[in-house]
This record gives structure tokens, C-alpha cells and sequence, in this order.
């Protein structure tokens, strides 16, 4: 049987989770190398999702492929601490301002879950502010409001999934990104129930406006309430530092993944020693004991390769060459946009990039989705037939360390030749 056929037989959607492709344009892949990725029929495209973020030195990184085979021959699991795990929490530690303790996860998903625990455990709270359109993992919370489509009044929330509890829906706050008044006026009305805002420092690609973090920093700081930093996508992406550095504003937990990781399942939590210790096993038992357990959290290849990961990242130079990507890829949208007289706004912040078809400025959910998603779609999708890898479901491109200059101009030429078709 043809391999989509068969991904069709056996995975719902014929993917993986999430990436939306039709039945035309899927494949399966082979391999990659760099910032290219080949399908099992010879193709090659230029990868613009590059695991969601994940292999942000890019594909089959030499490194990361010694760290690994060096470390395999040793054992992959022993759900203990390693010498690959305690010198990857020393990492941490030193290069993220909020880590003063850290636990590991093996997901972003899982890290977000915990952090949540760790702040209802901590402030005794349940209620958690959230900010639409914000994505925190699969988890009930994570998707709450992700993609509304009712576009209700704050704080309602509306779940992305089903099979989710009404009674979470009770306990998550609904917020505008970058709104800080409405977004106080909302922890006032719930004063004394809130255990914790948890956010996307850069929400999707859309950056926070001036002031909007330290505000929210300074309400929490005043109320009592936790400040999360989802910085599963910004983690080592931004800056070594995540977003925390980049933005100077050091939350009391943050949960990383992805980037941290090099394409190898990890995530972590990070934070507050008094916040993160409520999960010593010597609680068990007491009021705010948090059950924290994860099998292969930590697990020494994940670690390996974070810590190769990590020390490439450390080169000088590393983050001037991510955002002068970036800045590279946004001003080509940028001009080409214009060009084609087509409204549009180019999002986005480091090696982050994201087109929407409006023309209006973009600064949360409600006026992204105002832009023409369908035409985004199109758009999408077209690319992805041209060679380009990306997930048409998210449209965030991504980029490594691996991408040329040459590759950001084969993607706004052939993004010519799509939106001329269109
Ligand atoms: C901001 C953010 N948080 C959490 C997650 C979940 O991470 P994972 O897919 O590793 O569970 C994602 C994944 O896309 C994300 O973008």
C-alpha cells in the first residue's frame, strides 16, 4: 500500500496530531539533514516547522548525534538522577533567572501541567487567569479558548476540545493579551481566588506591548498571585535566558521544552525554591505536598542532548544570527506584501515569523482572527507544494541555526509565486 494511504489507514487525519494537511499534499517523511527534510518519494522541502520549534540547531546536528550515540551504549532510562541530568539542572540553573530549583518533565505539556499544580498547591487557589488564544499543551487548561470561534465576553472561556470537565471552564479566567486594564479589572473581580497567570511572554508571534509584562508582574507581585512563564516555544529561542531575559521580567515559575531539548522529548519547571520543593517527597501527606512524577523525565539521552544542545547555543554569535534570521525573513514578507499591494501584517519577534492577511496591526487573538484565515490557509498550503515544510495548521515558521540567507529567499520567492497564483 502508498505510505499516506497506509498513515491514512492507521493515524485519525493521517497525522501525527494537529498538522492538517489534505490527502494530496501528505507524505512521510525519510530523513533530514540541516534545514532540509526528504520524503520517502525523493522530495526535498525547506523546513520551516523544524519539529514545532524543537531541533533549533537543526536537523541531524553532529553534536547532538555524538552526545547521543555516546550516552546510549550507557542506558537511555533509569528514572533517577544521572551526571547528564544534575549537569543539565547546573545549566539551568545558571542561565535561567527564575530556575532556582528545577524538575524535569518529558513534554511542554506536562511541564505546564505542573507548573499549574505547583501554583494552586502553593497559594491554596484554584482559579487560573489565561490569556485567549494563548496555547499552554494539550492539557483541559492548555486549550482553553485556544481557538474560540465564539469570540465570547471575558473572562468566559470556550474549550478548543471536547472531553473536557464544565467544571474547569469555572475555574479559568479568560483574558485579552496585551489588555492590562481589563486584564486587572478581571483579578479584581476574583480577588482571593486566583492561584496564577499563566502566559505566553511572546503570544504565539505576537509580542507584548510595552509595559504589558511588567504590569502584569507588578499586579501579581501586589495580589499574591503566581506569575508562569510558558516559555516552551521562547525558551533558549529568544535569548540563552528565554524570554525573561530578553524582556527583563523573571516570573516565579516557567515551564521550557522544546528548543531545550534538540528534537529529544524534555521539558522542564523551573522556578521558586520554596514553590518547586513543595514536590519533596518529605511533604507526602502535608496540605500543599505536590505529587510530581514523570518516568522518563530527565531520562540521561534527553539530557545528552539538551546538554549538547545547549553548549552550541552558548557559541558567540548564536542569538545575533537567530534574530538576524528572523529579521531577514519578517522584512522579506514585509516587502513582498507590499509589493503585491496584498494586506497584510508580518508577525513576530527573534527566529519567529508568522503572515496574517489583514490590515489592521495585530496585538491579540481577537484581531488576528480578523485576518483571512481561509487565504492564509490557501497560502499555506500552496508552499507546502512548493517545497516548503511548514504546519499549515499553526502557520508559525520557524528557524534554526541550520537555515541560510539563501533558504529565507527561496521561501519569499516561492511565496511570490504562491500569492501571484492565489
Ligand atoms: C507555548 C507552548 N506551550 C506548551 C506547548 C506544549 O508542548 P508539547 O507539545 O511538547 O507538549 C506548546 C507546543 O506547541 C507551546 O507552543
Amino acid at each position: 500500500m502508498n505510505p499516506v494511504d497506509l498513515s491514512f489507514r492507521f493515524f485519525p487525519g493521517g497525522s501525527l496530531g494537529e498538522f492538517n494537511l489534505t490527502r494530496e499534499l501528505s507524505t512521510v517523511l525519510s530523513h533530514g539533514k540541516g534545514s532540509k527534510v526528504y520524503d520517502v518519494f525523493g522530495k526535498e522541502f525547506i523546513d520551516f516547522s523544524i519539529s514545532w520549534g524543537s531541533v533549533i540547531l537543526g536537523h541531524a546536528h553532529p553534536a547532538i548525534i555524538k552526545a547521543v550515540k555516546k550516552q546510549i551504549g550507557k542506558g537511555s532510562s533509569f528514572s533517577y538522577i544521572t551526571e547528564q541530568a544534575l549537569g543539565l539542572a547546573e545549566e539551568l540553573n545558571r542561565a535561567i533567572p527564575c530556575a532556582e530549583k528545577i524538575r524535569f518533565a518529558a513534554s511542554g505539556t506536562e511541564a505546564t501541567f505542573y507548573a499549574i499544580r505547583f501554583a494552586r498547591a502553593f497559594t491554596g487557589k484554584t482559579k487560573v487567569v489565561k490569556f485567549e488564544g494563548a496555547y499552554h499543551g494539550a492539557h483541559d487548561i492548555g486549550v482553553m479558548s485556544l481557538f474560540p470561534q465564539s469570540l465570547l465576553p471575558f473572562p468566559q472561556p470556550e474549550p478548543t476540545s471536547a472531553g473536557i470537565s464544565k467544571q474547569i471552564e469555572k475555574e479559568v479566567i479568560i483574558a485579552p493579551y496585551n489588555d492590562l486594564g481589563t486584564t486587572q479589572e478581571l483579578m479584581e473581580k476574583n480577588e482571593g481566588e486566583i492561584a496564577c497567570v499563566i502566559m505566553e511572554p511572546l503570544q504565539r508571534c505576537t509580542p507584548p506591548v510595552r509595559g504589558f509584562l511588567e504590569g502584569i508582574r507588578k499586579i501579581t507581585q501586589e495580589k499574591g498571585i503566581l506569575l508562569i512563564f510558558d516559555e516552551v516555544v521562547t525558551g533558549f529561542r529568544l535569548a540563552y535566558g528565554g524570554a525573561q531575559e530578553y524582556y527583563g521580567v523573571v516570573p516565579d515559575l516557567a515551564a521550557f521544552g522544546k528548543a531545550l531539548g534538540g528534537g529529544h522529548p524534555i521539558g522542564a519547571i523551573c522556578g521558586r525554591a520554596d514553590i518547586l520543593d513543595l514536590c519533596a517527597e518529605s511533604n507526602l501527606g502535608g496540605e500543599a505536598y505536590v505529587w510530581f512524577a514523570s518516568t522518563l523525565a530527565g531520562n540521561p539521552v534527553s539530557a545528552a542532548a539538551s546538554l549538547a544542545t545547549l553548549k552550541e547555543l552558548r557559541k558567540p554569535g548564536t542569538y545575533e544570527r537567530l534574530h538576524d534570521l528572523g529579521r531577514k525573513l519578517r522584512e522579506g514578507f514585509q516587502i513582498l506584501l507590499r509589493e503585491l499591494e496584498i494586506p497584510g501584517q508580518v508577525l513576530g519577534d527573534g527566529p519567529l515569523c508568522q503572515v496574517l492577511f489583514t490590515e489592521r496591526p495585530v496585538i491579540d487573538y481577537r484581531t488576528a482572527f480578523l485576518a483571512d484565515r481561509q487565504k492564509a490557509r490557501k497560502f499555506a498550503l500552496r508552499l507546502f507544494e512548493k517545497g516548503i515544510f511548514l504546519n499549515p495548521m499553526g502557520t508559525k515558521l520557524y528557524l534554526s541555526l541550520a537555515h541560510t540567507d539563501e533558504d529565507i529567499q527561496k521561501l519569499i520567492d516561492i511565496s511570490r509565486k504562491a500569492l501571484e497564483e492565489m
